[in-house]
């Protein structure tokens, strides 16, 4: 099939519409619906537009609408919410009963787009993977892939790299590249764009960003949260490929990669795909002293008990799933050899935090010495994703006093009380981003295919050399293991030290 021509952006302001596939499932429920709730009151889905929410299960609109009025009130502040608002952004939704796998029902579609070839078409899978590659053939047999069109893929695509490239290709016959965008929400968080900001936008860090002047960097991504009536899912992905895989890949290519020459989409993502190149393969019997998996058992978070992960819904009671994965990761480049960057994800852990930490080197000769009790701890920038974002950049200062003590104080970047302006949820940035044809913040199909490249031998030593999984009580910071992980290095997670 011949690919379409290319597709210029789009100003702000211009009508859209939206075909929401998987529009009953949970992510489109607790994240999209309320995202374009939002965009709507922020008055960027301009009259015209329209959102038509795809789903197999049979019901009417006014069902739909109040399935999903329920769930806005669930999720957002009360004060997003009133009667007038939601009347009005109701109006903009439609509900289509579509079975994506059946091309008869795409003359339903059809008949819903007439005459709409020229509007930006937004089409959101927000559905399993293995029917990406089906509603791609059926829309485009149905003659519903315009030169206007941009197709959105979540995560995950495939299960490893054969597979994700399976994906890519039977979508890549349908879409061209520029009209395909991989989402990974991590990228739309504020405080990743701030770290983005911090970087390129000051000359302050950037002699300091390199080896030799820092020593590690952490990523914790830590949830609360089990699997959440995802057993099923989730024990055919796990940890690695659910976080490792994209979040935190990403999260490592923005703090890892050169300075791209602007901020054209191809000029970032030529960067971010250095990076992921440069990663050194974890490989065979490595993944015995550079990884560690686990899964929780049954314990407490938060006062709460909850049970163990062989106990959930839907998860099979000899699963060696990992719902937990700390590894060290290594950049091959003059920048960065030499500098591990130790990564960390789990459910069911003591507390809900994002956040990573950049650890300078220690200072080469001290001369507080014989100040006793002196800190000597090194500077930390600490970029906080979640719960509450912030910067903060920690020095050491003199305690006040007769005598020269030193101790850590915080130099915290006051996001919040220095702009008057809210920050936007991360589908709500990315959401409008796909409106307004901007792939900065999408993966390109050759990242994902370097990060696959990279995690897929991560899960092949598993099966060869680390058979028996370990586990973590519910409730902690995870395995022994995983504190051995980066104390063998002579480091601590940041928890921990
Ligand atoms: C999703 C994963 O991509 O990210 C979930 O599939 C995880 O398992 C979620 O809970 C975490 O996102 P956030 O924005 O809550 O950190």
């Amino acid at each position: 099939m011949q690919k379409l021509g290319p597709v210029t952006g789009q100003p702000t302001g211009a009508p859209f519409d939206m075909l929401l596939f998987g529009a009953t499932g949970d992510l489109a429920l607790r994240k999209l619906v309320p995202a374009l709730y939002r965009r709507h009151l922020a008055g960027q889905i301009v009259a015209g537009s329209r959102v038509l929410a795809l789903a197999r299960t049979s019901q009417s609109r006014e069902t739909y609408l109040a399935q999903i009025e329920e769930t806005c009130r669930k999720y957002l502040r009360p004060e997003e919410f009133s009667a007038e608002r939601w009347k009005s952004f109701a109006a903009v939704v439609d509900y289509l009963t579509i079975d994506a796998t059946q091309a008869q029902d795409f003359k339903k579609l059809s008949a819903a787009l007439a005459g709409r070839d020229d509007v930006v078409r937004v089409i959101f899978l927000s559905t399993a993977p293995s029917l990406f590659t089906l509603t791609c053939d059926n829309l485009a047999a149905a003659g519903l892939v315009t030169p206007k069109s941009r197709v959105v893929l979540e995560k995950p695509l495939g299960h490893d790299r054969t597979s994700a490239e399976a994906i890519n290709r039977s979508v890549g016959a349908m879409f061209a590249e520029h009209q395909i965008y991989r989402i990974d929400h991590y990228l739309g968080k504020e405080t990743v764009q701030n770290l983005i900001a911090l970087r390129f936008g000051n000359t302050l860090f950037e002699p300091l960003w390199r080896r030799g002047r820092i020593r590690h960097v952490q990523i914790t991504v830590a949830e609360q949260l089990g699997v959440e009536g995802r057993g099923q899912f989730y024990d055919q992905t796990g940890a690695l490929r659910d976080m490792v895989q994209s979040h935190l890949l990403q999260l490592v290519c923005i703090l890892a990669m050169e300075p791209p020459a602007s901020s054209d989409p191809d000029a970032v993502r030529d960067e971010k795909l250095k990076v992921l190149r440069a990663l050194r393969p974890i490989l065979d019997r490595d993944v015995q002293t550079k990884t560690v998996r686990a899964h929780y058992k049954a314990g407490a978070v938060s006062g709460q008990p909850v049970p163990g992960y062989l106990d959930e819904a839907g998860v099979p009671a000899d699963s060696t799933t990992e719902t937990f994965v700390a590894l060290k990761a290594e950049i091959d480049t003059w920048r960065w050899a030499g500098v591990p960057f130790y990564l960390r994800t789990g459910k069911r852990l003591q507390d809900r935090v994002t956040e990573i930490v950049v650890t300078f080197e220690d200072v080469p000769h001290s001369i507080f010495e014989g100040a006793g009790g002196s800190d000597r701890s090194p500077n930390r920038l600490v970029i906080r994703l979640q719960p509450q974002e912030s910067i903060t950049l920690t020095i050491l200062a003199k305690k006040p006093g007769e005598v020269m003590r030193l101790a850590p104080v915080n130099l915290a970047l006051d996001l919040a009380g220095s702009f008057k302006e809210k920050p936007v949820d991360a589908y709500e940035r990315l959401i409008m981003d796909v409106v307004k044809g901007n792939l900065t913040l999408f993966m390109r199909r050759d990242e994902l295919d370097a990060a696959w490249r990279w995690i897929d031998p991560i899960r092949e030593g598993w099966a060869r050399h680390d058979e028996r999984i370990k586990s973590y009580v519910a409730g902690s910071w995870g395995p022994a293991a995983s504190s051995a992980l980066i104390s063998r290095d002579g480091f601590a997670w940041q928890d921990e030290s």
